[in-house]
């Protein structure tokens, strides 16, 4: 298994240019079963999770293949098996969105429920309940998801909770009922908005997009669409700005969107970090020291991002001052901590508050990734640690970062891959 070696107190110095987002390309992707030929599908990023996703695809007979490093080109004219098996979905969550654009297209489906990930269960509870509520008969048979939309109809859908996941199955789904479908507490993140739009230009008829209630009034076909492009991945860049402002240096992220990251931008500032917003630009310039404390906590869209959350983590380690962190979206999504403090970070938990002590001096270690984003927060720590840090199993940043050593080397780290 690959790891990375990283040697500390570079300051970056440079420009990137951030990715397509893969929690916009992934709902995207699912969405193209709702494509009877082929689409076109560009700014993807290199990732293991797209191509998860098309080894589903393809399981049910869609033709996926991938060129220019950043575009995928999906046929699903010959899609004939409503299937997605429990070895494919157990290894990416998202899997789970294929269930409700297969129930648009086939009016059956059989989708495996996803395993839990590293920090705890993630249910999909709310996925299955919002599609019974449109008439969508469903038996769980041997850990999978058995489901007949023969005889569905638009609805009133109220999320007890705001799902990023479940606003977009079941819009895939609502799309095709006959009649109107309102989806209150529905998520507005910006890959959720694209996903909207995606399916507007398609010929569905969804208003409301970008604000938490959506109204779907059901068309009787959608029309193919040949392309798409997708937007930046502001989770991405989020992770750039705080490893600038957390190690030092002046960089300049190419191809952001800054209105998805506003909240982002604000925190920075708070705590002295200078960040120029120009168009698809952001600058930011960090000193590496005199970071500010803060008192912070992860909401949904357009709130602080969980997925920034571990990075912002590392970041208050620094700071001058200790900080609290409160986790609004998952309650366990910790287990980044352990690592971080073998790094000498000094964090403890109070239920779903992280307390971080500031002004810590980070030395470097050998520590072990848990998930995609604990991973950036332990290369964003070793960075900004003395000496040498060894990081094992990457395979979990490379699920949701194109290439994320080479970008830091041009940046003037010092970071290897080794086998
Ligand atoms: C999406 O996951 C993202 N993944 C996650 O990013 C992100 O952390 C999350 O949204 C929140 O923004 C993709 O887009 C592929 P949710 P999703 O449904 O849709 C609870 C990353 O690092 N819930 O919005 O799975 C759930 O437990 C990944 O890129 C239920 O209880 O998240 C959580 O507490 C990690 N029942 C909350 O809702 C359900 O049926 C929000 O989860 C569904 C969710």
């Amino acid at each position: 298994m690959d790891y990375f070696e990283i040697v500390g107190k570079n300051h970056l110095e440079g420009n990137i240019v951030v990715s397509g987002a893969k929690n916009a390309v992934l709902p995207i992707m699912a969405a193209s079963i709702l494509n009877n030929s082929s689409l076109k599908i560009k700014n993807v990023p290199t990732l293991s999770d797209s191509k998860t996703m098309a080894a589903i695809l393809e399981g049910m007979g869609s033709k996926v293949s991938f060129s220019n490093n950043d575009t995928i080109n999906i046929d699903n004219s010959g899609l004939n098996i409503p299937f997605a098996s429990y070895d494919l979905v157990r290894t990416m969550r998202a899997s789970f969105y294929v269930l409700g654009p297969l129930l648009a297209r086939f009016k059956q489906a059989k989708v495996s429920l996803p395993g839990g990930c590293a920090w705890g269960p993630r249910p999909v509870d709310f996925h299955i309940n919002a599609f019974e509520q449109l008439g969508v008969k469903i038996d769980l048979e041997n850990g999978y998801v058995v489901a007949d939309a023969s005889n569905i109809k638009g609805g009133k859908i109220h999320f007890p909770k705001i799902s990023v996941g479940a606003t977009g199955n079941v819009l895939m789904l609502a799309v095709l009922a006959d009649g109107v479908t309102v989806i209150t507490n529905a998520a507005a993140e910006p890959e959720i908005q694209q996903l909207c739009q995606m399916l507007n230009n398609m010929g569905a008829d969804i208003s409301g997009i970008g604000t938490n209630t959506l109204t779907i009034k059901g068309v009787s076909s959608l029309k193919n669409l040949e392309e798409i492009s997708i937007i930046p991945d502001r989770i991405e860049a989020g992770t750039f700005m705080i490893a600038t402002a957390a190690v030092g240096g002046k960089v300049v992220l190419e191809n952001v969107n800054p209105l998805h990251l506003k909240e982002v931008t604000k925190q920075l500032m708070n705590v002295g970090i200078t960040v120029i917003e120009k168009n698809n630009i952001i600058e930011v310039h960090s000193e590496g020291d005199n970071i500010k404390f803060s008192n912070i906590e992860t909401n949904e869209y357009p709130g602080f991002p969980t997925d920034l959350q571990a990075q912002w983590m590392i970041l208050m380690c620094l700071a001058n001052g200790d900080s609290t962190l409160k986790e609004n979206i998952y309650f366990d999504r910790f287990t980044h901590i352990l690592e971080l403090n073998r790094l000498g970070c000094k964090i403890s938990l109070e239920g779903s508050l992280a307390k971080i002590k500031g002004n810590r001096n980070l030395i470097g270690a050998n520590v072990m990734s848990t998930d995609i984003r604990a991973s950036a927060a332990l290369i964003i720590a070793a960075l900004c640690a003395e000496g040498k840090t060894s990081i094992s199993r990457v395979y979990h940043i490379d699920r949701g970062y194109d290439k994320i050593e080479e970008k830091l080397t041009k940046l003037g780290a010092q970071i290897i891959r080794k086998k």
